[in-house]
């Protein structure tokens, strides 16, 4: 008897454990299990000028209850110029809305209460200069220096700050879109970009497929397109066109990859866009077209598994997409993995290790200083900005689980459960819980010797990096580190070491292990043999600065204020103002260039230095 108890508790426990009830998207005020917009449709007028984005957006609606005529959605920092409805019939009658105050997460809820179930919404509004997922730079800020350009960056939540939308991934809509602007700018979209669109400032464009409003995507500006093949190509400002093109002219080797292992590509074309260096994000997979940092064309490829990470998305986040911010592992973890993949296929086992052992090891030190809360994949949003709780987690340690699972399960079996997974929830959004069930149903059930629930419990629920977590290495690192001993202990020069054949890994590796305390006679002798304060890698340059901080090398002060000032992607620059605004010194040093840095950088990073610097 007391054994059945226990047995029977220890299950129940188990099962409460795995499924997670289904929650609704706390950081969206719409009401989208009453109604949800199935389509959007875009009048607007990029305008310069104002830095504003004015028109209107029609929502067709899908009504799941009769109960309510009500419609919320999000909005942050919109002007509202009125709302319409139209009835079955087809006719349009002005809508009573209200927008509420302001919250400084969530934005301003709009309530709009037709006195019927409309078809579809038309909202007349116009977005502001606080718009926190648009950026407009000067032609200044530009390459071409003659032009002006403009981007958005919706992810997570910034839908709304220039569309009002019921902004949650667990809605996915088709949209479509007119784009008026000037008639020397191209307009581009998330959607079907046609190569050869003649520039009129008149732009239109179409999403057939159901996609989550963070991958609503606009760009306009002085762009020109190169292709790469039939189906890639680049658009760019013309100074960085053929870079660009010439760096990721592996992308259809990429996709073929991706299609032999995972099934088929499924969104037709598929583009990049080059940013201009403040674009805060490493890359954004708007779908069809991709839009990428500047920083990461470095003349040697060694950095496009960016562009293989953008392109996994295409099957993991807008194909099968994380239902809240809380299961953004489903997306940045999968896609870290599949990432990982396709650079083994197009550039060997030795690269993709290194890779992986990069990461690795960033993630081990990262967890370190991390709250412990967040490094839980099924992270805890409440009441949170999404956009402060990022970090590498949902990335590297989700990538470690899958990496785990795949070693558990032999490749073979694993890589068919995650190809017949995207085809499951193919166009769907899902959370953690569906991805649990799914994995118990179809693998744990049948192999549960290899793999138990309670490991991917562990996984998935617990702070921290699990013990069995995969320790990936590189051969050549572990070179490298007996290198850095010699090094230390003086056995070896700095221009002794046999760097000829090191690749940007290598480097990565190199100046990540160096001690954080090694002497400035030999910060100057390594220095002096490599350059590599005047590194033209935007990574290499970027851990060199971090240990020469940390070390008080100060040679770098010249470079590093020209770095800051010209780069505004995140993940380079807010390691550096963070490990500056330790010291007192370092941080009135820091405070004087982002003076002059701020005005080129986007608002989402302005809103993390600001907090790192006050
Ligand atoms: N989707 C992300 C960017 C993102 C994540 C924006 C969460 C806002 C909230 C994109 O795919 C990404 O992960 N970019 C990385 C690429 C890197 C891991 C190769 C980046 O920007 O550094
Ligand atoms: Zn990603």
């Amino acid at each position: 008897m007391r054994f059945i108890t226990t047995i029977t508790i220890t299950a129940l426990a188990l099962l409460s454990n795995l499924s997670i009830a289904k929650q609704k998207d706390d950081l969206t005020y719409a009401n989208y299990e009453q109604v949800k917009v199935s389509h959007v449709y875009l009048d607007l007028d990029a305008d310069f000028d104002n830095k504003a984005l004015k028109g209107f957006a029609d929502l067709s609606l899908n009504w799941l209850t009769g109960s309510t005529n009500t419609v919320i959605l999000d909005t942050r920092d919109l002007i509202i110029e009125r709302v319409l409805a139209r009835k079955n019939d087809g006719q349009w009658i002005k809508a009573p809305y209200t927008l509420a105050k302001r919250d400084d997460v969530m934005g301003a809820k709009l309530t709009v209460k037709p006195s019927f179930q409309a078809t579809t919404i038309r909202v007349y509004y116009q977005s502001t200069e606080k718009a926190s997922g648009l950026q407009w730079l000067t032609p200044a800020q530009t390459a071409g220096k003659k032009l002006p350009y403009m981007f958005s960056q919706n992810q997570a939540i910034h839908a709304r700050s220039w569309i009002p939308i019921q902004d949650t991934p667990s809605v996915r809509m088709t949209y479509s879109a007119r784009i008026h602007t000037d008639e020397s700018l191209l307009a581009v979209m998330s959607a079907n970009n046609e190569p050869q669109t003649e520039r009129d400032g008149d732009y239109y464009f179409e999403m057939p497929q159901a996609i989550p409003p963070y991958l609503i995507a606009i760009a306009v500006g002085d762009l020109e397109f190169k292709a790469m093949s039939d189906i890639t190509g680049v658009y760019a400002e013309s100074s960085v066109l053929d870079s660009a093109a010439a760096e990721f002219n592996d992308t259809q080797a990429m996709i073929d990859a991706t299609e032999k292992l995972f099934g088929p590509y499924r969104w037709g074309r598929y583009d990049l866009l080059i940013l201009p260096p403040s674009f805060p994000f490493g890359g954004m997979e708007n779908p069809r077209l991709s839009f990428i940092t500047p920083t990461v064309i470095a003349g040697d490829k060694s950095l496009v598994n960016l562009i293989a990470h953008e392109l996994a998305h295409s099957w993991s986040g807008n194909l099968v997409t994380n239902e809240s911010w809380r299961d953004l592992w489903l997306n940045e973890g999968f896609t870290s993995y599949v990432e990982n993949r396709i650079m083994e296929e197009v550039f060997g086992r030795k690269r993709a290790l290194m890779e992986q052992a990069l990461d690795a090891q960033n993630l081990r030190e990262l967890v370190k200083t991390m709250p412990a809360n967040d490094t839980v994949l099924y992270v805890d949003l409440q009441g949170r900005d999404p956009d402060a709780a990022f970090s590498s987690v949902p990335y590297t340690k989700g990538q470690l689980f899958l990496i785990y699972l795949e070693k558990k399960l032999g490749r073979e079996t694993f890589d068919s459960f995650i190809k017949a997974y995207f085809n499951q929830f193919a166009f769907e959004s899902i959370g953690t819980s569906d991805f649990f069930s799914y994995l118990e149903e179809n693998l744990l059930k049948k192999y549960p010797i290899l793999v138990s629930k309670d490991e991917i419990k562990e996984w998935i629920f617990n702070e921290g990096l699990p013990s069995f977590t995969p320790a990936p290495t590189s051969p050549v690192f572990t070179i490298i580190d007996g290198q850095i001993k010699q090094l230390v202990a003086s056995e070896l020069a700095a221009n002794e070491l046999p760097t000829s054949d090191w690749t940007v890994h290598q480097w990565l590796h190199f100046i990540n292990n160096l001690p954080h305390d090694l002497s400035l006679e030999k910060m100057t002798q390594l220095d002096q043999a490599f350059t590599l304060t005047t590194s033209t890698n935007k990574e290499i340059a970027h851990a060199w600065y971090l240990l020469a901080l940390r070390s008080g090398y100060d040679a770098i002060f010249e470079e590093l204020d020209d770095y800051l000032i010209e780069i505004g992607r995140r993940k380079l620059i807010v390691p550096l103002y963070k490990k500056l605004a330790e010291t007192e010194q370092g941080k009135v040093w820091a405070s004087k260039v982002y003076k002059t840095a701020r005005p080129g950088y986007h608002p989402l990073a302005q809103g993390t230095i600001d907090a790192i610097l006050k």
